[in-house]
């Protein structure tokens, strides 16, 4: 309890913290957050009262079932909070005008094959710019340039779900960036990546968030990975 109280306080203080960095807008901004399942089960994140700013890498970490996934899913307003309220680039994900903010939002969720939907992975990859207008041409060389810097080319004829475990995350990686996004979400991208494939992904995307203004937020289960890629994390 004692220590429970102190990561409310430290979060506490990192939002002052932040909320003071971040008048010229938040990537994301959480109040006090409270989610309620279906079946009655209730998250409550607050003691996560922070601003994430622009341009953060910041890894969430903590137990399993301590509400990593729930406030990812809040992040893209595939959730929505039953008290208090969350703002992604400065709008609320109850707000109308969020789906123009989830459309630069790119997230590999824990479960990545449930992404996973094209009937190869090239189609995959291309699925979200084609569906936000971007021309042919444009999608290809980005897609291709995607898969290059990924190391997954050789992949690209495949059909996505007999892909391996580690094959499918690379390739929801890839769809998540296809598109540029603002905001990157990444829910336990590393869980079943090789640690040659591992050190490749993350001074990747330690290049993006920092050539590209990105800003990445990930969870994991693996300190090694907050100390050579976060800015910052936050415990639940
Ligand atoms: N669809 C759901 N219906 C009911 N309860 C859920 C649902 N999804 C998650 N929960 C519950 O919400 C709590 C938080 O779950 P969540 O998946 O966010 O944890 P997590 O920190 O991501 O865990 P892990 O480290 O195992 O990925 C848990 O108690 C879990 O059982
Ligand atoms: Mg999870």
């Amino acid at each position: 309890m004692a220590e429970q109280n102190d990561i409310i306080s430290r979060n506490i203080e990192h939002y002052h913290e932040a909320k003071r960095k971040c008048l010229t807008g938040c990537a994301v901004e959480i109040g006090c957050l409270k989610h309620m399942y279906s079946d009655g089960t209730s998250v409550e994140l607050c003691g996560v009262q922070l601003s994430i700013e622009k341009k953060e890498r910041v890894v969430i970490s903590g137990k399993n079932g301590s509400g990593k996934s729930t406030l990812i899913h809040h992040m893209i307003g595939l959730l929505v909070p039953v008290e208090g309220d969350i703002k992604v680039m400065g709008v609320s994900t109850k707000s109308k005008r969020f789906k123009e903010v989830r459309n630069e939002i790119g997230i590999v969720f824990q479960d990545a094959e449930q992404q996973l939907i094209a009937p190869t992975v090239f189609d995959d990859i291309a699925f979200t710019p084609l569906n936000l207008g971007w021309g042919k041409e444009k999608t290809v060389r980005r897609v291709n340039r995607v898969m290059e810097d990924l190391g997954i080319t050789h992949l690209k004829d495949r059909v996505p779900h007999y892909l391996s475990g580690g094959e499918k995350k690379k390739v929801a990686l890839a769809g998540a960036l296809a598109a540029s996004p603002k905001l990157l979400l990444l829910d336990e991208i590393f869980s079943n990546i090789d640690e040659q494939s591992k050190d490749r992904i993350i001074q990747y995307l330690i290049k993006l968030n920092k050539e590209e203004g990105i800003t990445i937020v990930l969870t994991t289960h693996q300190p090694e990975i907050s100390k050579i890629f976060a800015t910052r994390e936050i415990r639940l």
